[in-house]
């Protein structure tokens, strides 16, 4: 049985997603497709509508639809709401269950790239409360660590840490070096390391040794922050790891193998983000 699945966004050439998976059907042998489809917000309904009648076994949801595929899901996973965001849909039986698996992503990303990472005490300086941080807040609830939430907007932080709930506090990024020396990993995930952005206030000497440093932006891959880390010989995780890892769980939910993240993998998604 030839199993469809989909990346849907508007627009959506710029996705790596076909890539990934298209690597995985042909390294498992499995006869099915991962297409990109380019749905435009008023097509969406219809779209559904051909999910439900069983023309795909599921998909990702990309920019803009990941919050307005909300109200027409049949199921959403409860970590999906909290996170605001889906950005996996599987479709079973006539209905279309949403979930998001960048909290996953996130975390199989730092198993790989810094096993044991977890099992460090202290808590982790996460930087910006925007919508990616809310999947980086849930994947680290799920390990039991608690969040310095630091922002440049802290009302924005506070409005989040109150939502989220759990041992979050908050502060803004000027605080970085007061709280550098408790951290036990820093994570950012503002868009502050494009372009050749960084954090110009930040004194990562203050961090203590074996404190793990990640960003989600992966483009560049090694971001100023991230080369700052390498510099000072801290442990580091790049945000490419975070995008292979994130489509692990629809592939095997769609095709039914737990597909593998290997470098050669991570070499081929690599080469088509270098200008
Ligand atoms: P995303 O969905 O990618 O997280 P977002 O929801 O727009 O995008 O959130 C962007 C985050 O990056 C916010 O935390 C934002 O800080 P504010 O809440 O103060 O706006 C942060 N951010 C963006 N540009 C920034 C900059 N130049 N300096 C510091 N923080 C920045």
């Amino acid at each position: 049985m030839n199993r469809k699945a989909f990346v849907i966004g508007h627009p959506i050439a710029h996705s790596r997603s076909p890539l990934i998976h298209g690597r995985w059907l042909a390294e498992y042998g499995i006869d099915g497709s991962y297409e990109a489809v380019d749905v435009a917000p008023p097509d969406l309904p219809s779209f559904f509508a051909r999910l439900r009648e069983g023309e795909f076994v599921g998909g990702n949801v990309t920019i803009p639809h990941k919050e307005t595929v909300f109200a027409l899901c049949d199921t959403i996973d409860p970590l999906a709401r909290t996170i605001g965001a889906v950005n996996t849909l599987v479709a079973e039986g006539g209905k279309v269950h949403g979930f998001n698996t960048d909290y996953l992503g996130f975390l199989g990303n730092l198993d790989h790239g810094a096993p044991n990472w977890s099992d460090r005490v202290g808590p982790a300086l996460v930087l910006g409360a925007g919508g990616a941080a809310r999947a980086i807040l849930v994947a680290l609830r799920s390990r039991h660590i608690p969040v310095i939430l630091l922002n440049r907007t802290q009302a924005t932080a506070e409005k989040l840490a109150r939502e989220l709930g759990g041992e979050i506090t908050t502060g803004t990024l000027e605080d970085f070096n007061d709280r550098a020396s408790n951290a036990r990993l820093v994570v950012n995930t503002t868009s502050i390391g494009m372009h050749g952005t960084g954090f110009a206030s930040f004194d990562l000497d203050r961090l203590r040794r074996g404190t793990l440093v990640t960003d989600i932006v992966y483009v560049p891959l090694e971001t100023p922050l991230l080369a700052e880390a390498r510099r000072r010989g801290l442990p580091t995780v790049d945000g490419l790891g975070m995008l292979l890892h994130q489509a692990v769980p629809g592939f095997a939910a769609w095709f039914g193998v737990n597909p593998e993240v290997t470098p050669e993998l991570r070499q081929s998604i690599q080469a088509t983000l270098e200008p």
